[in-house]
């Protein structure tokens, strides 16, 4: 097992086989669920895993404490990815203390039945292991109510919870000094996005809570333990949970036979000859929305395009405009939005609903609403979309 530092040891595991975390986000390249193990003249273990992970997991703690006790169990945060074994690890180990918040003593109690050997712990608690010292920092929603953060301040590591963790499962190396990171950069925004972006006020306060603590190691329940790049996954979580954005366009568009996408192309032209660089285009038939949201987080402007489909607003289009207003996206986003129909237009209106209504961002240049196909007048409503969305964008230059 690795060491990270001073007796603190990584035993996580790799899943890279499920599908769909949370049953709704792919997973290409896997994801990590990481636990942690304290060593010291008390034995102390840093959240648990996914239940079906059981077997390899006790093997990694029994690698590193061999028939030794384990004393105390910290929950940081409830969700069954990290307390699925607390039924289990009870079971290898009857004496041990569970360590947790109030709100998580419920949610065991709830989930698992459990009402005994708790230590609660309050925010600024701490708890001596012998030489390691910890302290307890209440983070509620981040990414559920009851999360919490636990401070090693003797070897200063940070226990974060899902707080900077990424999708990806661990190919041997651990720490992120000893691994390539380009692939969990763009897999973090899409982590953040998806699993914590509802929550930027709460991932805000948290930020401030850990302002000023030296910071060795940043040890999250999904991803590579941070070191060499702390400084950066704080600025990525910091900027996303702000809402902060880059100058591009997020072009997303339902098409059944062509016509709607060619008006995004359209679009895209126009934006480009005037002068955007970032512009990414999805056809959100075939691109999961996960990655669609990430893009949104990325970029300040987004422009939508759907047909009309029963005498609404193309299903799939529906869906994404659902998520995207459940993140509850604040700060500036620029929107602009066009459809297309066959004989009886709704589409163009659907989506001026969902901006009304919901998502609320500033509505920029003027809807597109085409019939049947591209003609003269309506390509040429598009590029002037298009421009209106690059002339908005260059404003903020
Ligand atoms: Fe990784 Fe919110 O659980």
């Amino acid at each position: 097992m690795i060491e990270i530092k001073d007796n603190i040891y990584y035993v996580g595991v790799n899943d890279r086989n499920k599908e769909l975390f949370e049953g709704l986000w792919p997973l290409p390249n896997g994801v990590s669920y990481n636990s942690y193990l304290i060593v010291d003249e008390k034995v102390c273990l840093v959240d648990t895993v996914e239940v079906d992970f059981f077997m390899p997991y006790i093997k990694n703690i029994k690698e590193v404490i061999g028939n030794r006790k384990i004393d105390y169990l910290v929950i940081n945060h409830m969700e069954p990815d990290h307390s699925g074994a607390i039924e289990l690890i009870r079971k290898y180990y009857p004496e041990i203390k569970i360590v947790a918040n109030k709100k998580t003593f419920g949610m065991i109690e709830g989930f698992y039945g459990i009402t005994t050997n708790e230590v609660e712990v309050k925010n600024g608690s701490k708890l001596s292991l012998g030489r390691h010292e910890l302290n307890f920092v209440l983070t509620p929603m981040v990414h559920w109510p009851e999360t919490m953060v636990t401070l090693d301040t003797t070897s200063n590591v940070l226990f974060s919870g899902d707080a900077f963790g990424c999708f990806g499962a661990l190919n041997g190396g651990i720490i992120d000094s000893d691994i390539n990171c380009d692939t969990f950069w763009l897999e973090m925004v899409r982590y953040y996005s998806n699993i914590v972006g509802k929550y930027g006020v709460p991932v805000q306060n948290a930020l401030k809570k850990l302002e000023g603590v030296q910071l060795d190691y940043i040890c999250s329940t999904h991803g590579p333990v941070w070191h060499e790049h702390i400084s950066k996954v704080i600025d990525i979580y910091d900027r996303l949970s702000r809402y902060e954005t880059e100058e591009g366009i997020v072009i997303c568009y339902g098409t059944m036979y062509g016509n709607t996408e060619r008006m995004a192309e359209v679009i895209a032209r126009a934006a480009s000859q005037a002068g955007i660089k970032n512009i990414v285009m999805y056809n959100v038939s075939k691109t999961h929305h996960s990655y669609i949201l990430r893009d949104i987080f990325r970029y300040r402007a987004l422009i939508v395009g759907a047909p009309t489909y029963n005498a609404g607003l193309y299903h799939e289009m529906e869906v994404l405009l659902s998520e995207i207003a459940g993140k509850d996206i604040k700060n500036r986003h620029y929107i602009g939005w066009f459809g297309s129909y066959a004989w009886a237009g709704k589409a163009v209106e659907r989506i001026h609903h969902w901006n009304e209504t919901k998502l609320k961002f500033e509505a920029v240049g003027t809807p597109v609403e085409m019939k049947q196909s591209l003609k003269e007048d309506s390509y040429a409503q598009c590029e002037a979309l298009g421009r209106a969305m690059a002339e908005r964008l260059k404003q903020d230059r």
